[in-house]
């Protein structure tokens, strides 16, 4: 199939690069001249494992290429993805002026055969009406299209992976032909992995994104609350949280206490999804109580540093982690980066290493001592805050640590060190809930 995909941030580029793999002719748009340079020596953007050796394979068999013109890929596509970020405004709500502005640039563009445009971004219910009215009030056009919603469920880090062997593709779809396209879309991924396909409204399918994005963020706030009552308490979240979690109901996943969850969707899908059960008329205390946890985890942390080291002035603080989780070299709303904001406000002189996010953190965070290695950090460190989960810190050489360190304090943000170990090496060791 011809397949034009409007965006290529991790949605799109994941999107239509996994769908040049599927076997489609896809053609992914952007309007970004420094991210189209790129593209067009078929360089990947951004870091996301596997990605960059899909990009070389795709574009080589002439099965993907990349272009800055909406029209042309729009004339000669069947299906048309639109993968444009869906910021959030000051108020919460999803900001959609992008996705607005490329429905009008579609309607422009829409001329012969039926067209199905579909919706991949994050949005609320609803959102596919304004898009097929504005593109009927723009286009005039007796071009046949329907608009249909096809929300992705990836994840930053394992984004291809998460594209390539699903969980479930839902589509959202209202009329028999394009559900018909959408099943021509997916059928080589369906026959090769046997991914269930939910087939709804599309309505559904929006509140199907926003249902599921909220629900883990809501785990996550759970297994901060009890990390918060561990700590009062004075017993061991993870303990806690393992045996809940062991109830088939509940499920062990995305309940790891720590700083929070960051990230580009979570904050923003949450708090529109707040806004969204507003406009509906609903009380949206259950999505308050998710973000208001989510920043008292944080608080609570941060607290936690300033009672331990009391004054902050000069001392010199370790920082390992930058990204918003591991695997990623995203820094947008990492809790990593409001530790150091707070840190530096109190005048300490910070020094981190991150496995990839350094080159981002650096630009928005110039002042800091960027470090090679973790072992960079810990020398002459008074303390050391772990904001990330990466793999590499869990095979750290615990004891060279300590003895690099001025005074060894280790300030646990996802507890990825075992609290009996750390203070079995000599270290003060402050973990999440434990
Ligand atoms: C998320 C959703 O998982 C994905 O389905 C959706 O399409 C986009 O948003 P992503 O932003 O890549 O994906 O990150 P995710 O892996 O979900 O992690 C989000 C944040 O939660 C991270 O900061 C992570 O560190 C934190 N987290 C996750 C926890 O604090 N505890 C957990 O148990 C799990």
């Amino acid at each position: 199939m011809r397949i034009a995909v409007i965006g290529t941030g991790y949605v799109g580029l994941t999107t239509g690069t996994c769908l040049a793999e599927m076997g489609h002719q896809v053609t992914c748009i952007d309007n970004d001249p420094e991210k189209l340079a790129k593209l067009r020596r078929n360089v990947s953007p951004i870091f996301e494992p596997g990605l960059q050796e899909l990009i070389t394979r795709n574009a080589g068999a002439g099965r993907l290429s990349f272009d800055d013109r909406i029209g042309p890929a729009v004339k000669d596509s069947e299906v048309i993805f639109i993968c444009v970020n869906t910021p959030r405004k000051s108020d919460g709500h999803a900001d959609l002026r992008y996705v607005e502005g490329v429905a009008r640039q579609i309607a422009e563009h829409l001329c012969g055969e039926y067209k199905v445009i579909v919706d991949k971004c994050t949005v609320p219910v609803r959102t596919a009406e304004k898009v097929r009215q504005t593109i009927l009030r723009y286009g005039a056009d007796e071009t046949r299209f329907d608009v249909v919603s096809n929300p992705e469920f990836l994840k930053e880090g394992t984004a291809v992976q998460d594209t390539m062997a699903p969980d479930r593709i839902v589509i959202g779809a209202d009329t028999a032909p394009a559900r018909l396209k959408m099943m021509e879309v997916y059928r080589p991924l369906v026959e090769k992995t046997g991914a269930p396909v939910k087939m709804v409204s599309v309505r559904s399918a929006e509140l199907i994104k926003h249902g599921a994005n909220t629900f883990l963020a809501a785990k996550i706030s759970f297994a901060n609350l009890i990390a918060h009552a561990c700590e009062e308490a004075g017993a061991d979240a993870l303990e806690v949280l393992e045996a809940i979690g062991l109830d088939e109901r509940i499920g062990g996943h995305f309940l790891c206490p720590g700083i929070g969850f960051g990230g580009s969707c979570f904050p923003k899908d949450i708090a529109a999804f707040g806004k969204t059960l507003e406009t509906l008329g609903i009380d949206g205390m259950f999505v308050e109580a998710i973000e208001k946890i989510n920043k008292q985890a944080i608080e609570r942390f941060l607290r936690k540093i300033e009672k331990e080291l009391w004054i902050l002035d000069g001392k010199a603080i370790g920082v390992l982690g930058l990204a918003f989780k591991p695997c990623t070299d995203d820094i947008r709303n990492a809790p990593a980066l409001k530790v150091i904001d707070r840190l530096k406000a109190e005048g300490a002189v910070i020094s981190a290493y991150d496995p990839e996010a350094m080159e981002n953190t650096r630009k928005a965070v110039p002042e800091i001592v960027y470090c090679a290695d973790a072992y960079q950090v810990a020398a002459g460190a008074e303390a050391l805050v772990v904001c990330t989960d990466w793999e590499e810190f869990k095979h750290l050489d615990l004891a060279r640590v300590k003895n690099l360190m001025r005074t060894p304090i280790v300030f646990d943000g996802r507890n990825v060190f075992n609290p009996e170990e750390m203070r079995g090496l000599g270290f003060k060791y402050f973990g999440v809930g434990r």
